[in-house]
């Protein structure tokens, strides 16, 4: 049987987010999507409050994925002690609260999504992500195994892609917002696409205002980020496994206007 999975690209701000509420369920109906997987880290445009997660779970997705932004909002470190179904890269440090690997209990069998950040140009300070990988996947026992590897270098997350092809189901990259046309089966068998793009305003520099974003390179004096307003897009890629070998038997971007 043929398991599908919806993974969909960091939801920014109050338009991406109003777009999730509204159009996530359709999406689902249409796709016959079995699982979806959400980014959140830029639902507060940077960070995510834990009624925002709440938002996203209510509108339909199974499970939230973060990435640098993660610990931008303070409110959201004892809601992810609390709430398995959001989690933040696994790879941050051990004290840190939270989880980065969630297994989920589906009529399809168990799913297993692990959250994890890259270093090159992101952020130095946490463990190798491909090392802590391994070693959380020593104890998972699902077939179908979806990793959000967030991170800023296409070739880090292609090198994920292939280091992972035949051990998961799918890795997607986010981060980046700009969602790459290289969505493929990898010779092992894992689905993979470098970047699922974004979910939020569809005239912007990945989310931000245009004015306010070349005003930065122009070399402004440095001000809060602001979201540009909607209309808003989707962006992600679905996922359609095989539920008895986790393989990926098919794999394509999605957008949405
Ligand atoms: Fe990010
Ligand atoms: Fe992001």
């Amino acid at each position: 049987m043929a398991y599908r999975v919806l993974a969909v690209g960091d939801t920014v701000g109050s338009p991406g987010l109003e777009y999730i509420q509204r159009r996530l369920g359709a999406i689902r109906r249409e796709l016959n999507a079995d699982f979806i997987c959400v980014n959140g880290e830029n639902a507060n445009v940077v960070g995510v409050t834990p009624r925002q997660a709440d938002a996203i779970l209510k509108a339909g997705a199974d499970c939230v994925t973060l990435g640098n932004h993660t610990w931008t909002r303070w409110e959201i470190q004892p809601y992810l002690d609390e709430e398995p179904r959001v989690l933040r890269p696994a790879n941050y440090a051990p004290q840190c609260p939270g989880r980065g690997l969630a297994v989920f209990d589906t009529p399809a069998g168990e799913v297993a999504v692990i959250n994890l950040i890259g270093r090159f140009t992101l952020d130095p300070n946490t463990d190798s992500p491909f090392l802590t990988v391994d070693a959380l996947l020593e104890d998972v026992q699902a077939k179908m195994i979806l990793v959000d590897f967030h991170a800023e270098a296409t070739s880090e997350k292609i090198a994920m892609g292939y280091y992972l092809d035949g051990r998961v189901s799918a890795v997607w990259g986010t981060h980046t917002h700009v969602q790459t046309s290289d969505a493929r089966i990898l010779p092992k068998g894992t689905g993979c696409i470098t970047d699922l793009g974004m979910t939020g305003p569809a005239e912007s520099v990945i989310g931000i205002k245009p004015e306010q974003s070349i005003g930065k390179f122009l070399g402004d004096v440095p001000r809060r980020y602001e979201c540009a307003p909607g209309p808003a897009k989707l962006e992600g890629a679905l996922f359609t496994l095989d539920e008895k070998s986790g393989k990926c038997l098919e794999v394509r971007a999605v957008r949405y206007k």
